[in-house]
C-alpha cells in the first residue's frame, strides 16, 4: 500500500507527520467512521453494506428471517417479563442496514446508527447486536517491564506499530489486573476498551426503564489467556486476517468485547447484569415456547429447508461463538 493509492491513508500519515503517531483508537476510528473514506462511513453513502454476501463478513442480523422472528419472540417475551408497556420501544444501537425492523411488531422500531442524535429518553429495549465489536480501542504491549501503549506510526510508506509511552492510571490497573491471568507468558497484547464506557453512558442516557442486549463475541477476565496476541482481526470478503494496519477504511477491524469489563462498567453506571450466557441458549429459550414452529413457518418445503438451515447455522454456528448479555435498568 502507497499513500497515493488510498486516500484515507494519505490523510493519516499526513497527520502522523505533523502530531505524531496515533493512539490506536484515533486510527481505528478514522479507518471506520472518517466521514468521507470511513469504512462505515463510505460504504453507507455509496449505499452498499459491508455485511452480507456482497459485503466483507456476515452478522446474526443477517440470518433473516429466522433470527428475526426469534429475536421478536425473546424481546416480547421481555417486555412482559419487565413489565413493559406493549408498542414501547426497540432502539436497534448499531442498526447497519436495519434489519431487524420488519420482525419486530408490537414495538416502535427505532434505528440508531454512529454519528447520529441519540434517540430521545424512552422506555423498552435496546438491541445492541454486534456493536461494542466495532468500537475504538486502544492497544498494549505488556510484559515483565510493564505495559507501554502501541501506536501508530509511518515509515517507508506503511503504517506501522510503534511501542510508546507507559500506561497510566485506570488502563494502567485495568491491564494489571488482567495480566494476572497471563501467567507464564513473556509478552502479551490487549486491547483497552476506551469507548464502552462513553457508548453505555449514551445508551443509558436514552434508556429511561429496560433493557439492553448486547449480543457479540469475546471474553471473559477468565478467558483472556486464550488470546495472547490480543484478538484484533480486520475482514475483507469474507476472509479474516491480522493485518489490521493494511489499507485504512478499506476493510473492517474489530476487536472482540471483554464481557467482565462491560459488566463492571455498566454495573458502576446504575445497570443491572441479568448473565452471561452463549447465544444458542438464549435463542434456545425463545424458541422452545412453540419448538421454533413460528421461526420455521415457510410456504413451500424449499423455503422450509432454507429456514432449517437458519436455525442450524444461528444455534450451531454462530451460537456457540456468540454471547449474549442482558442488562436491565429502572426495572
Ligand atoms: C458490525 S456492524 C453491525 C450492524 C448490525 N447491528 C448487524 O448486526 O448487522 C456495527 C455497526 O455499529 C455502528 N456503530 C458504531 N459505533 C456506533 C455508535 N457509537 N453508535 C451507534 N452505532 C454505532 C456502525 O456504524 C455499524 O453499522
Amino acid at each position: 500500500m502507497t499513500e497515493r493509492d488510498n486516500p484515507l491513508a494519505e490523510k493519516l500519515a499526513q497527520r502522523i507527520r505533523r502530531e505524531g503517531p496515533l493512539l490506536f483508537s484515533e486510527f481505528m476510528e478514522a479507518a471506520l467512521y472518517d466521514p468521507d473514506h470511513g469504512y462505515y462511513s463510505a460504504a453507507r453513502r455509496a449505499h452498499a453494506e459491508p455485511t452480507g454476501i456482497a459485503g466483507d463478513f456476515f452478522t446474526a442480523t443477517q440470518v433473516q428471517p429466522v433470527f428475526g422472528r426469534i429475536v421478536g419472540a425473546a424481546l416480547r417475551r421481555m417486555r412482559e417479563e419487565l413489565g413493559l408497556a406493549e408498542g414501547c420501544t426497540v432502539a436497534d444501537w448499531g442498526a447497519g442496514r436495519a434489519l431487524m425492523g420488519e420482525h419486530l411488531g408490537g414495538f416502535r422500531y427505532v434505528a440508531v446508527e454512529a454519528g447520529e442524535a441519540a434517540p430521545e429518553p424512552l422506555e423498552g429495549i435496546v438491541f445492541a447486536n454486534e456493536l461494542f465489536d466495532a468500537l475504538p480501542v486502544d492497544v498494549v504491549r505488556c510484559g515483565a517491564a510493564g505495559a507501554r501503549l502501541r501506536r501508530v506510526g509511518w515509515k517507508e510508506g506503511a503504517f506501522c506499530w510503534i511501542d510508546a509511552e507507559p500506561l497510566a492510571g485506570e488502563w494502567k490497573e485495568y491491564a494489571e489486573r488482567l495480566s494476572h491471568r497471563m501467567e507464564g507468558l513473556d509478552e502479551w497484547i490487549l486491547e483497552l476498551p476506551v469507548r464502552v464506557e462513553p457508548v453505555l453512558r449514551r445508551i443509558g442516557g436514552a434508556l429511561r426503564r429496560g433493557a439492553l442486549i448486547v449480543i457479540d463475541y469475546g471474553y471473559t477476565e477468565r478467558e483472556v489467556i486464550r488470546f495472547p496476541r490480543g484478538t484484533l482481526m480486520s475482514y475483507r470478503r469474507h476472509r479474516a486476517h491480522e493485518d489490521v494496519l493494511r489499507d485504512p477504511g478499506a476493510q473492517d477491524i474489530t476487536a472482540h468485547v471483554p464481557f467482565s469489563f462491560l459488566e463492571q462498567c455498566a454495573s458502576s453506571l446504575g445497570w443491572r447484569a441479568r448473565g452471561l450466557e452463549n447465544l444458542s441458549s438464549w435463542l434456545l429459550r425463545a424458541g422452545e415456547r412453540d419448538m421454533f414452529a413460528s421461526a420455521l413457518q415457510a410456504e413451500s418445503e424449499e423455503e422450509a429447508v432454507r429456514l432449517r438451515l437458519q436455525l442450524k447455522t444461528l444455534l450451531f454456528g454462530m451460537g456457540e461463538t456468540f454471547r449474549c448479555l442482558r442488562l436491565e435498568k429502572g426495572v
